[in-house]
């Protein structure tokens, strides 16, 4: 299994306040990681700063075996940021063949690589609409459909499924499970504690620290609880 993400000792101080201290983590293809934690514990932070968006104060991040930031690399990995950055002015299908044409696709692959992605998040018959006119859910389900053009071997989601009703959030999530059996390494945040269930391992961002690291089963175990949502808890110290 070949490491697409590799985070080693890696710092970021926003001011005085320490919001990654010493992160050691790394991804492999065909795994997908849950990155959960509290409100504000950093994990757009890491994100970010993996991604060179944020710069570090120390350690090193490599992404695809690249330092970043570095614009090629970029074009090779799918990432879904926390807030949508999209064209509003333009329509759906406007914004995926934009992004399209970032990532290099050609003339010729991009319509069926929008296709696809647009079906992925059932977004096919509202391409046309202008995103202005999208509802919140909409928008987040067009980043991700830009997120999957390209067929990228890793995928960045901060937050994918928020907004997403639980019809289509088991779709999206069968459609991560399918890329991920075809090698994809997909890094994923989240606050829904059923989503965590469903990764090969769960890190949990605590206090600056990856405090735990683990598959959901062995995390139960270790922490003696039925459910990841207890394991969050008792981490926190809130499990009554
Ligand atoms: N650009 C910035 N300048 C100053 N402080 C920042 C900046 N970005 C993030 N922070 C702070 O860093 C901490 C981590 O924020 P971050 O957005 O990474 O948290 P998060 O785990 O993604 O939270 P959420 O689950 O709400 O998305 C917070 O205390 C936040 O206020
Ligand atoms: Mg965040």
């Amino acid at each position: 299994m070949k490491k697409l993400l590799d985070l080693q000792a890696l710092r970021k101080n926003f001011g005085q306040q320490v919001v990654l201290n010493n992160i050691n983590f790394s991804l492999a293809t065909g795994e997908i990681i849950g990155l959960i934690g509290p409100s504000g514990a950093g994990k757009s932070t890491m994100i970010k700063t993996m991604l060179g968006m944020e710069k570090a104060d120390d350690g090193e991040a490599l992404v695809l075996n690249h330092r970043m930031p570095n614009r090629r690399i970029l074009g090779e990995l799918g990432y879904m940021a926390q807030s949508d950055a999209l064209y509003e002015t333009l329509s759906g299908l406007e914004n995926m063949v934009f992004f399209a044409q970032m990532k290099g696709l050609t003339r010729a692959e991009i319509p069926e690589a929008i296709d696809h992605a647009a079906q992925v998040v059932d977004l096919s018959d509202h391409l046309n609409k202008s995103v202005a006119g999208y509802s919140g859910g909409m928008k987040r389900r067009l980043s991700l459909a830009i997120a999957l053009l390209g067929n990228p071997k890793l995928l960045i989601l901060d937050e994918p499924t928020v907004g997403i009703d639980p019809a289509l959030r088991r779709k999206v999530w069968r459609e991560l499970r399918q890329l991920k059996q075809d090698g994809v390494g997909i890094l994923v945040t989240t606050h829904v504690m059923d989503e965590a269930e469903l990764t090969d391992k769960v890190g949990l961002l605590l206090d600056g620290k990856i405090m735990a690291f683990d598959s959901p089963d062995n995390l139960k175990s270790t922490y003696a609880v039925n459910t990841i949502e207890d394991v969050f808890l008792k981490a926190e110290g809130e499990l009554l």
